[in-house]
């Protein structure tokens, strides 16, 4: 893929009104396909960032503005060696903040699985791809981004080319999302996450930054060079990525 567009950024007065903005999209989309028959292919996101689009999706859900039953979902990753029913594991966050409130149906649900051997995860990660094809491919790819410029769990020095596989989380990572565990149950070590190419492969991105913190890695990905070791750097050539932005995280661009 050659650069062929720069993402548009859209800067919001906060991450409500960003986080609405995204959802008002969402809905949009899928509207728009089911009016054509189609059914709508989200990749979805997990971290903080995220949490108030999901919020602003439960309550369009709930007034009756969208329906979930021909969507279906694929999430980035997922901490490897955590069962399903781990309240830190993203199949729990993700079932905590959307799918238990939406008509979405369970079969339609993708989650990478934390619980998989590992003799058995290189098939596990062909077929969490296959899966993507069979669907038809995302349509549109949500995204947060690690101050540490990674995109899903895909660390500085992940290929462009890396498709779904095991990863080892970097320290900074392991740190920044401390927050979410205790003492006596530490970050993970490793996940299962989509590649840089598999999301590259979504005909459309929406990556969500909030706050300061995020302003220099955002400017950077945005501007700087297009580099493996920041892997949301990648997005650059990509033909249709919006940056959905605050005031904090666009301090810098
Ligand atoms: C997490 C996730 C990413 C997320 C990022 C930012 O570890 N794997 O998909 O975008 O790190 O997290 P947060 O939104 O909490 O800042």
């Amino acid at each position: 893929m050659n650069k062929t567009a720069t993402p548009t950024t859209q800067v919001f007065p906060d991450s409500a009104a960003a986080s609405q903005a995204l959802a008002m999209e969402v809905v949009a989309l899928i509207k728009s396909r089911e009016a054509q028959g189609l059914p709508t292919v989200l990749g979805l996101a997990t971290g903080g960032t995220p949490i108030q689009f999901y919020e602003a999706l439960r309550k369009l859900h709930s007034a009756g503005e969208i329906s979930f039953r021909t969507v279906t979902t694929f999430n980035l990753d997922e901490y490897l060696g955590l069962d399903r029913a781990d309240p830190h594991s993203y199949w729990q966050f993700m079932h905590e903040q959307l799918f238990d409130h939406v008509d979405i149906l369970p079969d339609n649900i993708h989650v990478p699985d934390g619980t998989i051997a590992d003799s058995e995860l290189e098939a596990y990660c062909r077929s969490y791809e296959s899966s993507i094809v069979e669907a038809g491919g995302i349509d549109l790819q949500i995204l947060g981004i690690g101050t540490n410029g990674h995109i899903g769990f895909n660390e500085p020095g992940a290929a462009r080319d890396s498709r779904t596989r095991v990863v080892d989380l970097c320290e900074k990572t392991r740190n920044d999302n401390a927050v979410h565990f205790t003492e006596e149950q530490q970050v993970p070590t490793r996940a299962i996450s989509m590649g840089c190419a598999t999301i590259l492969d979504a005909k459309r991105i929406a990556l969500m930054a909030w706050g300061e913190r995020k302003a220099a890695t955002v400017q950077s990905a945005l501007h700087g060079p297009i580099t493996p070791e920041l892997p949301a750097s990648f997005l650059q050539e990509h033909p249709d990525t919006t940056y959905y932005l605050d005031k904090g995280s666009a301090g810098g661009s």
